[in-house]
């Protein structure tokens, strides 16, 4: 670790920021879905993004990991700016996102879905299939090592030869998490990462996440489920109507008279 690393971040207090948005803007037609979004993400943290459906939440993901153009505003990842860049330029500065809905991966194997994304593969590039072929097949048996340990790591690895269409939708959610892993990012976004997964999975998925924060991956994750992300994040952000509501940390979110009055007394209340 760096004297920079040490120095700075929660020890000192001083401000660390992983991502930092500003004034972030898109429209949709005439919706306005991010309004003037501003937003740290502090090095070392579990954020959580909170807000009603419709709120905002999946489209600033989209934003700040490049698949889709801000209208205005910057976005900024270890300090590079990165607005408007695409996926793979975002990933390279170190943010990885996963999906609400997890994308299809048809034909393959939860192995081979596994090794679709590693950034810099010497072998995305034709010619250096030419000039460099040993490196091209040693990073190929590297990836795959890194592959089936991950899988070991997040409990998964019986299903190494299982096609991914065949997991259910909670092993789903778990390949997700171990994906998005496989690159080294310094920050993961999560999009509902325990919709539709059963108590025991969700559980674990806590586990994992909070393992993976405290070998030093910042995490900003969307979640409805109230209890489940007060427990894992602080600080949580309120987004509504596409603009941070409030920010703070659980105790003083969940009982927020502008939170409960933007939820009319929904999943807040449950
Ligand atoms: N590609 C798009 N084209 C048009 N409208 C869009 C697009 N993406 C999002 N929207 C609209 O932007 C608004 C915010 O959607 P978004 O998916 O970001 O909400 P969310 O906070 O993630 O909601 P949820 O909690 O239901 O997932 C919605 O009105 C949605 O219909
Ligand atoms: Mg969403």
């Amino acid at each position: 670790m760096s004297d920079d690393a040490i120095a700075d971040g929660p020890v000192t207090g001083k401000p660390d920021p992983v991502l930092e948005v500003r004034g972030l803007e898109k429209a949709f037609g005439g919706l306005q879905v991010t309004d003037d979004v501003d937003l740290d993400v502090e090095r070392g943290t579990i954020t959580g993004l909170i807000g009603p459906n419709g709120a905002g939440k999946s489209t600033l993901f989209n934003l700040v990991s490049g698949f889709y153009e801000p209208d205005g505003g910057t976005v900024r990842v270890n300090g590079t700016a990165v607005t408007g860049a695409e996926p793979h330029a975002v990933a390279n500065a170190g943010l990885v996102r996963t999906f609400q809905t997890p994308r299809k991966l048809e034909g393959m194997t939860v192995r081979e879905a596994m090794l679709v994304g590693p950034q810099h593969q010497t072998g995305e590039s034709v010619l250096s299939v030419f000039t460099n072929r040993g490196q091209v097949v040693a990073e190929e048996r590297a990836n795959l090592e890194r592959a089936m340990e991950t899988l070991e790591r997040f409990e998964i690895a019986r299903f190494a030869d299982t096609p991914a269409t065949e997991l259910s939708g909670g092993q789903m959610k778990l390949v997700e998490l171990a994906r998005a892993t496989m690159t080294d990012p310094d920050i993961l976004l999560l999009d509902e990462p325990i919709a539709g997964v059963n108590p025991t999975l969700a559980n674990k998925l806590k586990g994992f996440i909070r393992d993976l924060n405290d070998d030093g991956i910042t995490f900003l994750v969307i979640e409805h489920d109230m209890d489940f992300i007060m427990d894992l994040a602080d600080p949580i952000v309120v987004l509504d109507q596409g603009s941070v509501l409030v920010e703070g940390d659980p105790g003083s979110v969940r009982t927020d008279d502008r939170v409960i009055d933007a939820y009319l007394g929904g999943p807040l209340d449950e």
